[in-house]
């Protein structure tokens, strides 16, 4: 095939989502080029993802590493602006919401680079936090919107993006999820991580309203505790709210076990065998949805609803935490519908229009 496809990844959300999508396109022969913006750098946050899931070694890395909004995109649009002047692409994929992606697409878009965006047109609607802004603005530029969901169709429609760039084709992080499903080893998790048969809930915690102000954190640290009273807690803790929640006392339960994140196969496995998943990110809403785990999520909104409309999602308030967790437990898992196209073929379709794409272009 001519011409190199350039994938952008920076966060560990990227990885999980990017790993379909490269791997249908090596199947239909293109050549591919992996840019590693280098926003997440510990081996627990991004190399562990590439061998666990079989992505190629990144061409070049960045190592924009952490700093303010400004700087962190700012470091990414300039290093993507070296390498796109270097290694003009015929396509660059750009993947979900982070500051790579905005990045990335700023610096393609005004060199002429065609971008295609997966996981477009999902929307919270709150403009406080930095995603919704990287996710409305990185739709703007790209001529490929390829969507997981399908309320973000009407989304991208009433911003103003024209139908023909618009295609829903499932959720590749659900290809990732069912791909790796037979080697989640719930049992195994529970022995690692010492749980006997006890009931037990994960939780993931990074949200900067949750996690960056101290007051906030004494507040979540509060409720955790209350879970941590009927059941153990297993947090594999981003290192981004660490040393503000163990200053508001975590570690300060019995029940409480604070561990560092984990790779995806072990995570996932975890995940499995919960009772329940309490959490701010994004991906694990989808994740549990998949496993009908039932999942609390920490946040007064979510970029995605059909979690919520079509798995175990519900969003809670801190003060609500305990007795929702309890409750999700006790009602068990998630026995409804779920999402349209996340049957694991999603990374296919959008190789297959990608070919069309520059074929016609
Ligand atoms: C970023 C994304 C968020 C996503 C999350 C996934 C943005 C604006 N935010 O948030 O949407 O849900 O990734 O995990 O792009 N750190 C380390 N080691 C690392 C990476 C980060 O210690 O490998 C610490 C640093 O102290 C850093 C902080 O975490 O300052 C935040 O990292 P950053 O990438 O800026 O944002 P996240 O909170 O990870
Ligand atoms: N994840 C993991 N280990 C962990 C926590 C998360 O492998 O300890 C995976 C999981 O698949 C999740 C993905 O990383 O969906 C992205 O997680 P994160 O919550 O960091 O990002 P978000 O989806 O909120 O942007």
């Amino acid at each position: 095939m001519g011409g190199t496809i350039t994938h952008v990844l920076g966060a560990r959300p990227n990885f999980v989502k990017a790993a379909p999508v490269i791997r249908a396109l090596a199947t239909l022969g293109f050549a591919q080029r992996v840019v590693h913006t280098g926003q997440h750098y510990d081996e627990r946050m991004s190399e562990i993802f590439f061998v666990q899931l079989g992505l190629p070694r990144p061409d070049v890395n960045l190592g924009v590493g952490s700093g303010t909004q400004a700087r962190q995109t700012a470091e990414v649009m300039v290093g993507m602006e070296e390498e796109f002047t270097r290694t003009p692409p015929a396509l660059a994929v750009v993947y979900g919401d982070v500051n790579s992606t905005i990045g990335a697409s700023l610096a393609g878009a005004k060199l002429g680079v065609p971008l295609a965006h997966v996981e477009a047109g999902l929307r919270s609607f709150d403009d406080t936090m930095p995603e919704e802004i990287n996710r409305r603005l990185t739709d703007q530029l790209c001529s490929l919107l390829f969507v997981t969901s399908p309320e973000a169709v009407g989304h991208l429609a009433r911003e103003g993006r024209p139908a023909g760039a618009v295609y829903f084709v499932g959720n590749p992080m659900i290809d990732t999820l069912l791909a790796n499903l037979p080697v989640f080893d719930a049992a195994a998790a529970r022995s690692s991580h010492g749980l006997g048969d006890r009931r037990y809930v994960v939780a993931t915690l990074h949200r900067p309203a949750n996690v960056d102000s101290p007051d906030r954190a004494q507040e979540l640290v509060s409720a955790l505790h209350e879970v941590a009273a009927e059941l153990d807690v297993i947090i594999p803790l981003h290192p981004r709210g660490r040393a503000t929640l163990e200053a508001a006392g975590l570690l300060d339960a019995p029940r409480v076990r604070v561990i560092d994140p984990l790779g995806y196969l072990e995570f996932m496995s975890l995940v499995r065998g919960a009772s329940a998943v309490v959490t701010d990110s994004g991906g694990v809403q989808e994740e549990t949805t998949l496993l009908r785990v039932p999942c609390l999520t920490l946040r007064p909104n979510t970029e995605r609803p059909i979690t919520v409309t079509s798995g175990s999602n519900r969003l809670i308030t801190r003060d609500e935490l305990a007795a929702a967790v309890l409750k999700a437990c006790d009602d068990g898992p998630y026995t409804g519908e779920l999402p349209p196209l996340w049957d694991g073929h999603a990374g296919p379709r959008i190789a297959r229009i990608i070919t069309t794409w520059l074929k016609a272009a």
